[in-house]
């Protein structure tokens, strides 16, 4: 199985109706319709007549593994629009176009799409894409505002970019597939254990100054704790990452506050854990920078063949994390160790007054640093360890996620 495309809640088990509509984006929903439906969703798609110019059923049938739906009116299914109402979970809208966006804004149940909103309580999100034209007129802006009063309705994008051949570039471009199934399971985990908490995660390595183009650093890329932030934001968590510099795509929803070295981390996070109900340790904080960084480049000419870098403690984070986080709130942090892992990750549990910690073994196979998968194992005070196999960093984050949510309840 596709690394990260598992069932995996908030999707598993959930039924999506995918609406798209008449846009060169509705390629991109078949993307949409098979994710959606390899996370473990039932995903069905109502097309618009204008939709079937642009993408036809049989790219649906073939990615769900169902036929989409299209007639309001066929025989024998006079009440479709109202069961396709009532038993989605979430109603998504990629590509909402325009027409669409006016159509809905004024309650019309002009085709089967409209009628299934009309005739649902189930959050709905919309992707909008249309030329940058169409997304800046009053009549779609005054469209799109009397859908936003609808608290069931959440906007996804659209986003800055090229617009289709032809036309330049400017918001109106849907958002990427990855995004929509985010936001898909965003609204699928809204009711979740997580909605409303404040989480903060670090994650990514720091880098402490050596001299203006060098710097210690180590090899963690954050894509376990940006896995982490993803995870905690789709569980309806309001999420910020702290993160030291990562190549890694920023989760969708997620306040980003990007820092370089540890004393930066260190104030960004101490700021803000007295406000949070979990606090995940993610980083990878380098223990040590250089007392003073050098003003001007270490010239080899200069330095000659050994170079002595005098190195003074950083803060260590979490522990400091500790005693400003409020009663009840959960603390997650994180142990890498290269020998007797779980007696040294337990004396970080009680030394950085965690409440669980996750330790997982340098250069084992499938875990550890730069890569998309990890086998870690979850000590949480007082009880057993408990061991995972190899498995996606994103199911990984699920994880310790469950744990977290238990020992909040
Ligand atoms: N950590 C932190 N601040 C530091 C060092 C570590 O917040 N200055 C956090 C990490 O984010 C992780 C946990 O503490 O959650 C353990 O990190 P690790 O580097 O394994 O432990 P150290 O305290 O550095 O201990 P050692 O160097 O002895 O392994």
């Amino acid at each position: 199985m596709t690394p990260g495309r598992e069932p995996l809640p908030p999707w598993a088990g959930r039924r999506v109706v995918l609406g798209v509509c008449g846009g060169i984006a509705a390629y991109k929903s078949v993307q949409v319709a098979r994710d959606l439906t390899l996370r473990g969703a039932t995903v069905d798609v109502v097309l618009t007549d204008a939709a079937r110019r642009f993408v036809a059923p049989m790219s649906f049938e073939g990615v769900t593994g169902h036929g989409p739906l299209i007639d309001i009116f066929a025989v024998g299914d006079a009440a479709l629009h109202v069961s396709l109402g009532r038993e989605a979970d979430c109603v998504c809208v990629a590509p909402a176009t325009a027409d669409f966006i006016a159509r809905a804004a004024s309650g019309r149940a002009s085709d089967l799409l409209t009628t299934v909103l009309v005739a649902t309580d189930a959050p709905v999100v919309i992707a909008p894409a249309m030329n940058d034209r169409m997304f800046a007129h009053p009549r779609t802006r005054a469209s799109l505002a009397v859908l936003e009063e609808d608290l069931r309705y959440r906007r996804v994008g659209p986003a800055e970019g090229r617009l289709a051949a032809g036309e330049g570039s400017g918001p109106g471009r849907m958002v990427e597939p990855a995004t929509i199934v985010d936001a898909v399971g965003r609204a699928l985990g809204d009711g979740g254990p997580l909605a409303g908490s404040r989480v903060l995660v670090t994650a990514a390595g720091t880098r402490e100054p050596v001299d203006p183009v060098r710097y210690l650093g180590n090899r963690s890329s954050g894509k376990m704790g940006y896995a982490l932030a993803r995870a905690a934001w789709l569980r309806g968590a309001e999420v910020t990452l702290v993160s030291g510099p990562s190549t890694v795509p920023v989760p969708y929803g997620v306040e980003m506050v990007r820092v370089e070295t540890a004393l930066e981390m260190c104030d960004a996070v101490l700021e803000r854990v007295g406000g949070v109900d979990v606090a995940v340790h993610a980083a990878a904080v380098a223990d040590y920078r250089p007392r003073v960084p050098r003003t001007e480049k270490v010239k080899r000419g200069v330095a000659g063949d050994a170079l002595t870098v005098d190195l003074v403690a950083n803060p260590d984070i979490a522990a400091a994390s500790a005693a400003r986080m409020k009663a009840g709130s959960v603390a997650v942090g994180f142990a890498l160790e290269t020998s007797e892992l779980l007696t040294r990750a337990r004396r970080k549990l009680d030394a950085k007054g965690f409440d669980l910690i996750v330790a997982n073994r340098a250069g084992e196979k499938g875990a550890g640093f730069e890569i998309d998968t990890n086998r870690v194992t979850i000590i949480v005070r007082g009880e057993q360890p408990r061991e995972l196999p190899v498995m996606d960093k994103f199911a990984v984050a699920c994880e310790i996620l469950d744990v977290v949510e238990e020992r909040l309840a």
